[in-house]
């Protein structure tokens, strides 16, 4: 049987085994993430943050979600294909929405996600045939408005669970639930008929979602909701000083690297 995850196919996973959500921006680490049986990857506008160094993911355009989705899509074989709509691709209408999803899934992506909101524009990608995610909770695309990144829902979780219950109803197929209560989430999961996908929201969630740069310890922070897998960073930087004590030292390149 394919291997192939399809939108449709992981939302039957809902309620049995958990579907599992990584990010990434380029052709070989869509194959790691393929080779190591990740169900989701998305090309998440968190590629300001991690790739372009921004502060928030506001700047990012969609030509850029666009450039990476290109080389993540040449690197999977079986994960499904996920791309963000960044701040200002969607939130003027269902016709831009519209468009800036169309764009995305002409350069590779097999569905897109956007923040907020917007059941909409939902509906109206889902009826020209494109699978689409939800993102609620804190939504970094809102942080100015949010002042900062907070966890939210500690109060007035019930406005959360409404706002991810008309995605859900609107036609989504899945909804990340970003930075809240353990508790919320787990009632969120309950009440939609989508899948639930946390990130800093607790395990009673349908999946999980990390960027790529947190789970490999490539970041230089470390953030409560994410969990450093390996030391990436000090493996790599360790790696790096051999090189360039290598070249120094004149032990680089050696008579076997040489022709
Ligand atoms: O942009 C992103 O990487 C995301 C995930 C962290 C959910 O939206």
């Amino acid at each position: 049987m394919s291997q192939k995850r399809t939108a449709p196919k992981l939302l039957g996973m809902k309620g049995g085994d958990r579907v599992v959500c990584l990010t990434a921006y380029d052709f070989m680490s869509a194959q790691m993430a393929d080779a190591a049986g990740v169900d989701l990857v998305l090309v998440g506008d968190s590629l300001g943050n991690v790739i372009l160094g921004y502060e928030t993911t506001i700047p990012v355009e969609l030509e850029d979600v666009g450039y990476h989705v290109r080389a993540v899509k040449r690197g999977l074989k079986n994960a499904l294909l996920v791309a963000d709509l960044p701040f200002g691709s969607y939130q003027t209408g269902v016709e831009q929405a519209v468009d800036s999803a169309v764009y995305l899934m002409k350069c590779g992506a097999e569905a897109v996600k956007l923040e907020g909101d917007y059941p909409e524009a939902i509906e109206a990608c889902v009826k020209a045939g494109i699978p689409v995610m939800g993102h609620v909770g804190f939504t970094p695309q809102s942080v100015h408005g949010f002042g900062g990144f907070k966890v939210q829902g500690r109060t007035g979780g019930d406005e959360i669970l409404e706002v991810a219950r008309r995605l859900s109803d609107a036609g989504a197929f899945g909804v990340v639930l970003e930075l809240m209560p353990a508790e919320l989430a787990g009632r969120i999961t309950a009440a939609v008929e989508c899948l639930t996908i946390g990130i800093g929201a607790g395990l009673e969630c349908d999946g999980e979602i990390q960027v790529w740069h947190d789970v490999l310890g490539l970041s230089e922070h470390s953030f409560k909701h994410a969990l450093r897998f390996v030391e990436g960073r000090g493996i790599f930087v360790e790696g790096l000083k051999d090189y360039v004590a290598g070249v120094r030292d004149r032990t680089f390149p050696g008579a076997e690297n040489s022709f």
